[in-house]
This record gives C-alpha cells, structure tokens and sequence, in this order.
C-alpha cells in the first residue's frame, strides 16, 4: 500500500527514528544513494513561495538519482484552473510522488486520497511535517539523545508549533508552547499530540508567560509572527507579539547550554534579534541543512521499490 507524509504522526517513532538513520547515512555519503530512485519523479507543487523546501526537495531527488517537476501557482492554481481530484488523476500517471506546499491542509489530504502515488506534505496551514523531522534531527545531533529533553516554542501557535508538538509528541521530548492569549495552537493538534505523548510520556504542554515557557528548556524556537497568508495582520500581530521576542533577556531564562532553532526565513528584530539567531548557540543554517538530509530519507521510505 502506498504510503505518505501529510504529518509527523503519519509515521510511528520506529518509523521516524529510521527516516533519522537513512538521513544521517545519507548526510554522511552525499553520493551513497545516487541511484536508489533512479529515473523517478517527484512533482512539486507550490502555492507559496519558498526558498528551503524548494531547493532541498529540488536537489534532494537529483542526489537520489530521480527528477523533479516545478509547478508554480500560476501552472496549476489547484481547485481554480482545475479540480485537486483531476490534477491527481493526471500526475498520478505521469510521475511517482508529489510535495505540495498549499493553503488548507484538506487540500493534501485529498490530494492523498485521489492520488494512487504517495504525497509529501511541504507545508499547509496546519502542519509542516518535513520541518519538524529536520529539526528533531538537527537537536538530536546537537545533544546526542531525546530522553529528557525539554523544547520550547515561543511565539505563535501555528503549522510549525503543531509539527513540533506532534514530533516532541512521539520522540518523547517535553514540547512547551509559549503563546499570547487567542494565539494558541490548534486544539485538534493539541489534543493529537497529547493522545500521541501518551505512548512516549512525552509532556506537552501551552503556557502564555514566555520565561515561564524557556524555563528548562534545552532548545528555544521560534518562528515568524504572520505566516504565508496572514500579511495583513502583520502589524497587528507586531504589536501582539512583541513580549514573545526571543532575545538575550529570554535565552537568558532558558536552561544553561540551550540551543537556538527557528526553521526559517526569519524577520529579525520581530520574532528574533540579530544577537540571538548571530549566536554560537543559534542552530538555524544546521536546521536547513538537514531539511535535505531528512527529507532525502523521506523521499527514500516513501518512494524506493
Ligand atoms: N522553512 C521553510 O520551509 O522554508 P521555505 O519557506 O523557504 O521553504
Ligand atoms: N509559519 C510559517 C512557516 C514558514 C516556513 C508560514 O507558514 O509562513
């Protein structure tokens, strides 16, 4: 049966700690795996705009030996120019997996369910699944284990909170999300990601002090206050979100040692000072490096015969 990666829990903990092995064996030996999707297609299809899940899906298939596909808004203009059911129904037959970047994340769960090929998500409104495997990834390498660790997400309760909750969720790392009142996370993604903790004991937890929020934290992240789609409520949210910046004063209130992640592009001096992401404890560019590595490894248990 075929198989896709819409969100974390998509896979079980074996499944992700697997993906990590392939990614690491894979970062190790960048030609390793040249031919292991020799001559199979991946389709892009992006309704936002990106600069690291396009490059590293983009140049993560050509190291596997495989071909990539772009289809801007302007091709496809999924739902508009054409139904989700019927662009399915064609690449399904021209290509072997698709990553879609989209708005609602229905539109890639359709997408799955009408697509016969396994689909990637690249990020929807409500998760971003491939982010948060490369981060887990990036804090496992940086402090050797998962057991007991504490990662808190400071700002607002969006598609990167969820995945982050989701993955702290089945890897067993404590996720705290430190978020304003009426900015909290999904609670359709919360409640997922406590049921999903049950198994790994993992804590999950949403507070609205952000030094109440670092307080023991091994890895601090934060990410942009206004998402793809929400430019209009950019300069409400300045002003909202304001108390939640992650500066010296709040690393400060982390535990002795912690790390810096955000999963990029970043607006410094909103979410982040210079002081902070500039850092020797700032894990940002890392992050983005191992959006390749983990993602080949995806690509690699989704599509190799
Ligand atoms: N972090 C991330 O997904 O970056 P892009 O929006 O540039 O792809
Ligand atoms: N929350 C951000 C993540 C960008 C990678 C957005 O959706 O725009």
């Amino acid at each position: 049966m075929k198989k896709d990666f819409l969100k974390v829990t998509d896979f079980t903990t074996e499944e992700i700690l697997d993906t990590f092995k392939i990614a690491l064996d894979m970062k190790a030996d960048r030609k390793k795996y040249s031919e292991a999707l020799k001559g199979e297609t991946l389709a892009l299809i992006f309704e936002k705009p990106s600069l690291r899940t396009r490059t590293t899906f983009d140049v993560g298939i050509q190291q596997l030996g495989g071909y990539s596909v772009y289809l801007s808004p302007a091709e496809i203009n999924l739902g508009k120019r054409e139904s989700v059911y019927d662009v399915a129904k064609n690449l399904e037959r021209m290509v072997q997996g698709i990553m879609i970047r989209t708005f609602a994340h229905e539109i890639v769960e359709d997408m799955s369910k009408y697509a016969k090929i396994p689909i990637i998500n690249g990020l929807t409104d409500y998760t971003h699944p491939c982010q948060a495997m490369a981060d887990f990834l990036t804090l496992h390498e940086v402090k050797g284990e998962f057991k007991g660790l504490k990662l808190t997400y400071v700002g607002d309760g969006n598609n990167v909170s969820h995945s982050l909750m989701l993955a702290g969720a089945r890897l067993g790392v404590d996720v705290t999300i430190a978020t304003p009142r009426g900015y909290e996370p999904n609670l359709f993604a919360f409640a997922e990601a406590t049921e999903a903790a049950k198994q790994t004991g993992a804590k999950i937890e949403v507070v609205h002090d952000p030094k109440e929020g670092v307080n023991g934290a091994d890895a601090v992240y934060t990410d942009v206050w206004a998402s793809m789609g929400q430019e209009d409520e950019a300069a409400e949210r300045r002003r909202i979100f304001m108390p939640y910046q992650v500066n010296d004063d709040l690393m400060a209130a982390a535990k002795e040692g912690a790390i810096f992640m955000h999963c990029l592009p970043a607006h410094r001096g909103d979410e982040v000072t210079d002081s902070v992401i500039d850092a020797d404890y700032s894990v940002v560019f890392r992050e983005a490096e191992n959006r390749l590595h983990a993602q080949k490894a995806v690509m690699y248990q989704l599509m190799h015969a």
